[in-house]
């Protein structure tokens, strides 16, 4: 077989990643595939300081790969939306298979864009799309492919849980650890999607489609980000023995799909409540196999690397078959399932929350009679003194609760929150026991 020609359009940490790896372990690729595999056709606007790509053409503009005659597969490791959109679209026009690590452009634009690519029998792989360098996409499209799913939790942001860790554990502000990690190169062009949560919805909307055979459905998932959790939530979640871990979560039930992204407490003897720094896991509960944790470094160029070149070992063995190529959401086309993916409000979960209350007799019957008459049963309950007994002073109430489905949850805060003795908004974080 004629050597497989590679376009990477991109050249930054991904692109440039991918590019040193597949050069330096080409023997090793070439001895488990017995193909060769070769970048013809690299296009960047610049090649940056300490890049060395030798002789290989380079362009401009994108485009020129996806125009380019040679090439098999394309690399499209841009970023961002319309632009990566119209590269991916453009080069499966042209019969070109396409490996991307973009997120953003298949959980919004990937519904289009397996449709195209299944009508000119091209594949579309996406593998660093999620947790980096972690093979989840692989795990649950091919190695759990006998089980029927019934949830997945995962830590996908590595940026999230860097700053999560940092504040835990040397007490730092929110602010300079975001930088810590702009630095390091972990964080998105814009970092909110890391710290609101966009990055990991993103992510979570693929796996929820590849677990339960379902479309892809990122303006259904739910999103909270991490920036309301202090470092006395952190605190208190640990002194009643839990970590708060910025969590997605998917779970499938008889009402529907829960898609959801938000700070979680979770038991500190769960493994996953472990997981510190930049690193990602997830968690896959399957009905055959029980549950299963995949670990890993969630970002960087290496990491990310490696999973993009997987991709294209995986295109290039399934280029002379394309028709054995593993559906692209993991099942066939005609046999997505329609079933709804739940509004916030339709969830249950236990529940964290952090009262602010005066420091004066009877608020704490106040709020729990409230609890009381909405039926939310109390599991724990801890008062923070204030520092001097002032009674203008406000104290931390902090209360666990029982399950309890969030709509009902939103009405007592209400009710809580409308106290006289209560002071601003309640702060509510969902607790996950991350069992079924
Ligand atoms: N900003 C992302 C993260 C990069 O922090 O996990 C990898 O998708």
């Amino acid at each position: 077989m004629k050597p497989i020609s590679i376009g990477i359009c991109g050249l930054g940490t991904v692109g440039y990643g991918s590019f040193t790896v597949l050069a330096k372990n080409s023997a090793e690729i070439s001895r488990r595939t017995g193909l060769e595999i070769v970048v013809s056709h690299i296009a960047t606007r610049r090649i940056k300081e300490g890049q060395d790509v030798g002789d290989v053409k380079v362009s401009a503009d994108v485009f020129a790969v996806a125009e380019d005659p040679d090439v098999d597969i394309v690399l499209e490791l841009i970023g961002g939306y319309d632009t990566a959109r119209e590269l991916v679209l453009r080069a499966i026009a042209n019969g070109k298979h396409v490996v991307t690590a973009n997120k953003a452009l298949i959980a919004v634009h990937g519904n289009e864009i397996f449709s195209a690519a299944k009508k000119k029998n091209v594949v579309v792989a996406y593998e660093a799309a999620v947790a980096g360098g972690i093979p989840i996409i692989k795990a649950i499209r091919e190695g759990l492919s006998a089980n029927h799913i019934q949830w997945l939790a995962g830590i996908i942001n590595g940026t999230g849980n860097f700053i999560l860790t940092e504040m835990k554990e040397k007490s730092s502000e929110f602010s300079a650890v975001l930088k810590q990690a702009q630095d390091l190169g972990y964080a998105e062009a814009d970092p909110t999607f890391d710290v609101e949560g966009i990055d990991a919805a993103h992510k979570l909307t693929i796996l929820a489609s590849i677990a339960f055979g379902i479309p892809l459905q990122f303006d259904k998932a739910y999103t909270e980000g991490i920036s309301k959790v202090t470092i006395e939530d952190i605190r208190y979640a640990g002194e009643l023995g839990y970590r708060i871990k910025h969590l997605g979560i998917a779970r499938k039930s008889e009402k529907g799909i829960e898609l959801r992204v938000h700070p979680t407490l979770i038991s500190q003897d769960n493994l996953i409540a472990n997981v510190n720094g930049v690193m990602n896991a997830v968690m896959v509960q399957g009905d055959a196999v029980g549950p299963t944790l995949f670990y890993g470094a969630g970002a960087g160029a290496q990491p990310t690397a490696s999973a993009v070149v997987a991709d294209v070992i995986d295109v290039a063995r399934t280029l002379s078959h394309p028709e054995n190529a593993i559906p692209a959401l993991a099942f066939q086309e005609g046999s997505l399932s329609d079933i709804s993916v739940l509004p916030i409000s339709e969830i249950i979960s236990e529940y964290y929350l952090r009262i602010m209350a005066r420091d004066k007799a009877g608020v704490l019957a106040d709020i729990t009679e409230i609890l009381g008459d909405f039926s939310i049963n109390i599991e724990a309950v801890i008062q923070k003194e204030p520092r001097d007994h002032d009674a203008h002073q406000l104290l931390s109430v902090i209360i666990l609760t029982d399950e309890i489905q969030e709509s009902i949850m939103d009405e007592a805060i209400e009710k809580i929150e409308a106290l006289g003795a209560v002071g601003g908004k309640v702060a509510r974080i969902r607790m996950d026991k991350l069992e079924d």
